[in-house]
């Protein structure tokens, strides 16, 4: 099922939650909406759930709008980081609830509901849990449970927010390996909610990052990582590194040098703030146009060498990644130039 918000705002009493929104979502298509916490993105879910009204502004199911339809109506699935199963109830009659609840002529027999409930055990690769209770189950089997109950009742979109949140990070990288085995299985159109870009760049067939309310950039994880369209998106995943530096002439400055990177894409004349990967870095001999500095620090990180160099005199510091072989000596002087990079002028 296609999903598209339109121009959707929300407040809470007069508190914006989310601003302006706007996101089509594409049918079996995996989303993920990743952010700190506190960007929106469990109003946004709850949105698309209706289990929040829009204050301004559309939410379609295909052609239809669906902003004032109920969560039944809607026909969604969901799975929430502390959505505990019924303590009360087995494995199965978990995963059959939303079916035995049906009313009369839709609700199927007990048998088939039975069925349905072994079947999508097989699926999260539960098999013959049938009979325990989830106080007889890890936390990862509980959220398997509860990702087999949201698709029970063959829901037209799967909403996901935070499920692996409560998990240690041993066992969310599995559960991760395995929605995405499932996803392409089954082929729900599934929103997923984090604040770990790591799992969603590596879930998500496409990322919306969110800050404050809004929608910061929306892409594929390549998109988002290697082309950042803000700054914030530039922080936010993958490591950076900033400069201050300013746009003249076509050219970036670094203390009233050129650097050797040509503005190509029309950023306006003017104090700006250089970004790049530190591990997008290219090593110089001579320094006719680039970027120099003196080595401050130095540290292995993993199979690598962070080196944090002073620039300009002392009233900057940037730091780069370097092989493990450099020694980075203290004191001694480096000269790079970034091999990606983007310049956003200083607001
Ligand atoms: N029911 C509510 N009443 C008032 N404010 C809320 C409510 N739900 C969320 N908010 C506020 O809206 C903002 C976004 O929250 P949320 O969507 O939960 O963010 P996230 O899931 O990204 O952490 C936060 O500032 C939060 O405090
Ligand atoms: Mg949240």
């Amino acid at each position: 099922m296609e999903v598209r918000v339109s121009n959707v705002r929300k407040e809470f009493a007069t508190f914006p939650a989310l601003h302006d929104v706007s996101l089509d979502i594409k049918s079996g298509e995996l989303i993920a909406l990743l952010g700190p916490s506190g960007s929106g993105k469990t109003t946004l879910l709850r949105l698309i759930a209706g289990l929040e009204e829009p204050t301004r502004g559309q939410i379609y199911f295909g052609d239809q709008d669906a902003s004032h339809r109920s969560i039944q109506e809607r026909n969604v699935g969901f799975v929430f980081q502390h959505y505990a199963l019924f303590r009360h109830m087995t494995v199965a009659d978990n995963i059959g609830f939303g079916l035995k609840v049906r009313p009369g002529a839709t609700r199927p027999s007990k048998a088939d509901i039975r069925r349905r409930a072994t079947e999508l055990l097989n699926l999260v690769q539960l098999p013959g849990l049938e009979n325990r209770y989830p106080a007889q189950l890890s936390g990862g089997q509980r959220q398997r449970v509860a990702l087999a109950r949201a698709m029970a009742i063959e829901p037209k979109v799967l909403l996901l927010d935070e499920p692996f949140g409560a998990l240690d990070a041993q066992v969310r990288r599995e559960l991760r390996r395995w929605l995405r085995e499932i996803h392409e299985a089954t082929g729900h159109t599934t929103v997923f909610v984090t604040h770990d870009q790591e799992e969603a760049l590596e879930l998500a067939d496409r990322v919306v990052v969110m800050s404050q309310g809004r929608i910061e950039q929306v892409g594929t994880a390549d998109d988002v990582y290697d082309h950042p369209t803000s700054p914030f998106v530039y922080g936010f995943i993958g490591d950076s590194s900033t400069l201050p530096v300013k746009v003249e002439n076509g050219q970036v400055w670094v203390s009233d040098r050129p650097i050797g990177l040509p503005i190509t894409s029309g950023e306006p004349d003017g104090p700006a703030t250089l970004y790049f990967r530190p591990h997008e870095v290219d090593l110089l001999d001579d320094c006719g146009g680039c970027i120099a500095g003196t080595v401050v620090a130095s540290r292995r990180v993993a199979g690598t060498r962070r080196v944090e160099l002073e620039i300009g005199g002392g009233r900057e510091r940037v730091e780069i990644e370097l092989p493990i072989e450099h020694a980075a000596t203290q004191k001694s002087r480096i000269a790079f130039r970034p091999r990606r990079w983007k310049v956003f002028p200083t607001a």
